[in-house]
């Protein structure tokens, strides 16, 4: 392979939630990946430690997945899904229905989480209208929720810098549950924490608020990642799968990070025996290679929806060019198979036990304030800089990096979501170079 030479203009591309500036001024170029690695432009191996974006799960560039893409896009690159169709958008719908909770099983194709979030609640709006309660309008998110940056996900997300720039063209209807998230009660817990169900009865508070009749969705990530990971208390989901059905409030869970394996299951819903009535999932649904999200719906919701349209009529006036575009679904059939061959849902669920272990030992590093893990995620929150917040983990972030590993990071707490082949030598020279990493911040 030839590879091209090293760019010297960086400046046409305005990269995404990037600090623009300081990155151009000290860039990190990645030219190629493989398996568990990135190599970086000047020929360094990076370990990827949190699977690019919490998604390529089954480790970079598999062969298997190439095939089927290069082979698709030679054969039918591309095909309308608007009143046409082709057959692998039918069967990767199959695939990912076959995973999805009993009941979920009607599978809508989008291009990205944050499409796939819109899309879930255009759903339930579309659903309320159908069977005739159009005035169930209101949408319920979180605090410190993030859902993608579309306009329907920032007004239900909760984290203030993506909302205030754009805070006067946010959604009307939406309110916020409270966020879960309290270290005096539960830092350094392992797994799920024990203290925090009832916050999840501040849904009552919001209802009698509102009244149920305006309300048509609650919308939660079952573990918020992007927030700089927020794992559910003991309880705490079920409690709000009951008030929703209590009050006829359908249920959307965000799996978009937690789908596909992350949690040693096909969904965080399997995970904790919580059923939403819509999921959304992107990233890893075909192990990130071609853009592609989706949501799955109830059949109720899908049968509502659609037998309350007209013969002949199209009953849901949304979609996209892309939705299950041929390569992207052809990725998606090839990621579906090789989870299943390679058994990587339960190699995460086994490697989870030795990750939480690493993770904890850390309790002692410098700065370390809290961790928290659930499968094959964890997160270390540090002691905040003094007058410079976020400060502490970029470096530390800037440093993992040069040293060899690639860790995320959001304020000051860096997150960790490898592929889910890394194996235990791996695991344990991630958090070493972590370690040894916080030892050389100020
Ligand atoms: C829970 C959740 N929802 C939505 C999104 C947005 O996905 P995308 O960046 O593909 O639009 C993300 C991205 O990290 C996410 O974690």
């Amino acid at each position: 392979m030839t590879s091209r030479p090293v760019i010297d203009d960086l400046s046409s591309f305005w990269m995404p939630f990037t600090a623009n500036r300081q990155f151009k001024a000290s860039p990190r170029l990645l030219e190629s990946a493989k398996g568990m690695y990135y190599r970086t432009t000047d020929g360094r191996e990076v370990l990827d430690g949190c699977a690019g974006l919490w998604c390529v799960n089954a480790g970079h560039s598999r062969d298997e997945i190439v095939a089927a893409i290069t082979q698709q896009l030679s054969t039918l690159d591309f095909a309308p899904t608007f009143q046409m169709g082709h057959p692998l958008a039918f069967e990767a719908a199959t695939k990912v229905a076959e995973l999805m909770p009993a009941g979920l099983d009607r599978i809508f194709f989008t291009n990205s989480g944050s499409e796939s979030v819109d899309t879930a609640l255009k759903i339930a709006l579309a659903y309320h209208r159908a069977r005739g309660e159009g005035q169930r309008t209101r949408l319920i998110g979180r605090e410190r929720g993030y859902h993608g940056v579309g306009f329907g996900g920032i007004s239900v997300g909760g984290i203030a810098p993506n909302r205030k720039t754009f805070s006067g063209a946010l959604l009307p209807a939406v309110d916020h549950l409270p966020h879960t998230h309290n270290l005096e009660h539960n830092a350094f817990t392992k797994g799920q924490p024990a203290w925090g169900a009832h916050l999840a009865d501040e849904l009552e508070r919001i209802v009698t608020l509102h009244d149920a009749s305006t309300i048509a969705a609650v919308i939660v990530e079952p573990v918020a990642g992007s927030t700089g990971v927020l794992i559910p208390p003991q309880g705490y989901l079920q409690k709000l799968r009951d008030i929703c059905t209590k009050h006829g409030i359908l249920l959307i869970f965000d799996e978009v990070i937690t789908g596909f394996g992350r949690l040693g299951k096909a969904t965080a819903s399997e995970y904790f025996g919580v059923t939403p009535d819509l999921l959304t999932m992107a990233k890893a649904i075909n192990n990130a290679s071609i853009p592609m999200g989706a949501v799955a719906a109830s059949r109720n919701i899908h049968d509502t929806v659609v037998n309350a349209g007209a013969q002949g009529a199209i009953e849901l006036f949304h979609g996209y060019t892309y939705s299950a575009h041929p390569a992207a679904a052809a990725a998606a059939v090839a990621t579906l198979d090789l989870y299943r061959r390679d058994g990587l849902f339960e190699r995460a669920a086994s490697l989870a036990p030795a990750f939480e272990a690493a993770a904890h030992a850390m309790r002692d590093a410098k700065h370390v304030k809290d961790i928290r893990n659930l499968g094959m995620i964890a997160g270390i929150e540090l002691e905040p800089r003094d007058g410079a917040p976020g400060a502490r983990a970029y470096e530390a972030f800037v440093k993992c990096f040069e040293a060899g590993v690639l860790v995320r990071f959001t304020g000051d707490i860096l997150a960790f979501s490898p592929p889910l082949i890394i194996d235990e030598e791996q695991i344990q020279h991630i958090f070493k170079t972590v370690r040894d990493v916080l030892a050389t911040v100020q």
